[in-house]
């Protein structure tokens, strides 16, 4: 039988594997996910789009070029959009060679293979919405496919930790009135005055590492929110953050994450 799920409540400081363990395996990829769940991570990271047929793909640029073999594969189709590839063009592509040729044949994942793989162990989910504004329709798009799936959006403490979260602020606010019951958060650092507001619709803001000074924690925790800042992948780092009392930290090294929460 699978693990029990740790749900958000357990969670001490979360362990967040930032596009899977993405410094190993190729980001955004299955094999990312997966390994970013078999080094312990707490949740894992990805980032969200979607297709020209409105399917919802897991990939950071807004364009393909950088971690696939599109401009051998679609040498025509210049500057190799998302929006502009259907799901089927998209899954002839090489998610994996770039990183490693160990990794040939990754594919491009939707957002229900990465549920799927999730769904097998304890690992939660920090759904991006990158670039919302490009895709009308996607809020409601990621939202259908997370209600489908009941053992995510549970209106209960025993509901899978998930949190969806996006630069895009406009798009957190309207999330968070789809789908109330599911935990939002922002990228980004809003300023003092902009917390007040934030937090009558976010759960968290995540800024960069280099926000993340003692005043701004101490800021967004008397809003009663949370604070995961990303990427940081030094482990001196690391220390410091979780001795400033953040509640999660998002890394591309999720096991050197790990055993610095674990032997705080
Ligand atoms: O989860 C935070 C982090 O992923 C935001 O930046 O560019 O890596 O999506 P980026
Ligand atoms: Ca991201």
């Amino acid at each position: 039988a699978p693990a029990p799920v740790a749900t958000a409540a357990e969670v001490d400081v979360a362990a967040i594997a930032h596009r899977g363990a993405s410094a190993y395996a190729p980001e955004n990829t299955l094999a990312a996910v997966r390994l970013g769940v078999q080094m312990r991570a707490d949740l894992v990271e990805i980032d969200v789009q979607q297709t020209e047929d409105g399917a919802l793909v897991v990939a950071h640029d807004n364009t393909l070029e950088r971690t696939t073999d599109v401009e051998q594969k679609f040498p025509d189709r210049a500057p190799w959009r998302i929006s502009d590839f259907t799901l089927d063009e998209i899954r002839t592509l090489d998610a994996g060679s770039w990183k490693a040729p160990e990794f040939a044949g990754e594919q491009v994942p939707t957002l229900a293979e990465v549920l799927d793989v999730l769904q097998r162990g304890r690992a939660g989910l920090l759904l991006e919405a990158k670039s919302p504004e490009l895709y009308p329709g996607i809020a409601e798009r990621i939202a259908g496919e997370l209600q489908a799936r009941p053992s995510w959006v549970r209106p209960d403490p025993e509901a899978r930790n998930l949190v969806v979260q996006s630069f895009d602020w406009d798009f957190v606010r309207h999330f968070h009135d789809l789908l109330p019951q599911v935990q939002v958060g922002v990228l980004g650092a809003p300023t003092e005055a902009e917390l007040a507001d934030v937090a009558t619709y976010s759960n968290q803001v995540n800024p960069n590492q280099a926000q993340a000074t003692p005043e701004y924690i101490a800021a967004v925790h008397e809003h009663g929110m949370r604070i995961n800042p990303y990427t940081v992948n030094d482990a001196a780092q690391m220390r410091i953050l979780i001795e400033r009392g953040v509640d999660g930290i998002i890394s591309d090294r999720p096991d050197v994450l790990r055993s610095e929460i674990d032997g705080a």
